[in-house]
């Protein structure tokens, strides 16, 4: 159902948003009997209140949305219209408040993702959403929407699907349509060739009767700035030999969202035809369990050329992530993203919504993270602590893949990476959950889609 519609002006029923400030002037700008009503009701302002309006017939007149103690409407995000599509009765609403542009988009996109359901897996239907729509706030860019809402969804129905449904093979198929759908050119690399030039991913898949593959996909455009992103894809973390406890395993089929991400990334930019050449890299893998998985203590030779102890098989994320960024790397793309359920201490650090980024450049994750707060898609700068670049030591190899302490897990991840990426100027590597452990209002609980939006802002604002 297309719920984000265009309508001739003065269409629709009034929508009207108040914050603590503007509610006193709005309560004398609807009609006497709407105003008692309002108030007999007991409405305020409060952020999330949503009060209906009758006519005389009692039939819906219109709406008003409180948004609490902001200083302007302008300050809304998405999230404050996320619950509007589950609460509205039936019928077509208009904004009847006028935002800035940037409100009006962010508006509309809540309004869009509100109406995300996952109901795929449900044999008898869940509730119908109502029959509702917005039409489009005056200002607000519908093709943004439309295109985020829908990479977004994306996104989240890839991190959501069970791994029984999605292995390596799917992933890949799902890489694959993205190239089909906008003209792009893509390589698999498996078995042998694989093996010999993605040691460090075959290593992690091997204990899978699921093939590992790295998938190469890219869209050229001569003369653009280059943009490579590289998203893990791990299918199923079982931990392998160091087996993880059923609690920390339960969620693991999300530890693709690295992956999920990034094509829902690369999904925005090709829509809106950002000008630029994008390449997408995805190590696909199970890291499972088997008479042919690789050990605690196996050296790997990886694709630069560093041999790897295997300190444990848990941290399998960031072996995989060596040898595609290794390949990345080696043809200095302008900017280089890597994106990545990289490590529970990151959510330890930071919780569930906060991506922990870290970056080459640290203006780079600071400009990042303003453009990250301005669109609700928040998240956190940390260190790449070149102090604790050390613990990363082996006796026997050339580096570990943990370290023996058990502080800083997520800088010392970051740290791993950075062997890998040693001639790109411009590198972000970002450390998210994908999930939402609770339900929220456009935010259901399961898969989400972290750092699309903030990403993709950032790379239209440096790159055009
Ligand atoms: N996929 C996990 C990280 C993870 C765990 C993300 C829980 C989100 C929630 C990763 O492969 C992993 O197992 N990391 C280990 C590393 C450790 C063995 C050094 C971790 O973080 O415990
Ligand atoms: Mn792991
Ligand atoms: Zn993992």
């Amino acid at each position: 159902m297309q719920t984000l519609v265009t309508a001739p002006q003065g269409e629709g029923i009034p929508l009207w948003l108040a914050t603590d400030a503007s509610y006193a002037a709005l309560l004398q700008s609807l009609t006497p009997m709407q105003a008692a009503w309002t108030k007999a009701q007991g409405f305020a302002s409060d952020r999330h209140r949503l009060q209906l309006l009758p006519d005389g017939e009692g039939a819906v007149a219109g709406a008003v949305l409180g948004l609490g103690a902001k200083k302007s409407v302008d300050e809304l995000s998405l999230w404050d219209a996320a619950p509007l599509p589950e609460r509205l009765p039936a019928g077509s609403y208009r904004l009847a408040t006028p935002l800035s542009a940037h409100a009006a988009t962010q508006f509309a996109l809540g309004w869009l993702l509100g109406s995300y359901r996952l109901t795929r897996y449900r044999s008898v239907p869940a509730k119908p959403l109502v029959a509702n729509s917005l039409i489009a706030p005056v200002g607000a860019d519908v093709r943004y929407a439309h295109a985020a809402a829908q990479a977004m969804g994306w996104a989240r129905d890839l991190i959501n699907a069970p791994a029984n449904e999605l292995g390596p093979e799917e992933l890949a198929a799902a890489a694959l349509e993205l190239v089909a759908q906008y003209a792009g050119h893509a390589v698999v690399h498996t078995g042998e060739t694989l093996t010999r030039e993605y040691p460090l991913i075959a290593a992690v898949g091997a204990g899978s009767a699921r093939a590992p593959r790295l998938i190469d996909c890219r869209w050229r455009r001569a003369g653009a700035a280059r943009i490579t992103l590289v998203g893990k894809g791990v299918c199923f973390d079982s931990g392998g030999l160091d087996l993880k406890p059923s609690a920390a395993m339960l969620l693991m089929k999300k530890d693709m969202g690295g992956a999920a991400c990034a094509l829902g990334l690369a999904r925005l930019l090709l829509e809106l035809g950002a000008p630029i050449e994008l390449r997408l890299l995805i190590p696909a893998v199970e890291n499972s369990v088997g008479s042919r998985a690789y050990r605690p203590g196996d050296v790997w030779r990886s694709r630069k050329g560093l041999t790897v102890e295997i300190g444990n098989t848990d941290a399998e994320g960031r072996l995989v992530l060596a040898d595609a960024l290794c390949e990345a790397d080696a043809e200095r793309p302008d900017l280089l993203i890597d994106l990545a359920t990289l490590t529970g201490a990151a959510r330890t650090a930071l919780g569930p919504d906060l991506p922990a980024v870290f970056a080459s450049d640290p203006t780079l994750a600071q400009e990042l993270a303003e453009i990250a707060h301005a669109h609700a898609d928040p998240v956190w700068p940390m260190p790449l602590w070149m102090g604790y670049d050390d613990e990363l030591g082996s006796r026997i190899a050339d580096l570990n893949n943990v370290s023996a302490s058990p502080f800083a897990g997520s800088i010392i991840a970051a740290l791993f990476l950075r062997r890998f990426v040693s001639a790109t100027p411009n590198w972000l590597h970002v450390d998210l959950y994908g999930w939402n452990p609770k339900d929220r209002p456009g935010r259901p609980q399961g898969a989400e889609a972290q750092c699309v939006r903030a990403l993709y802002q950032l790379i239209r604002r440096r790159f055009g």
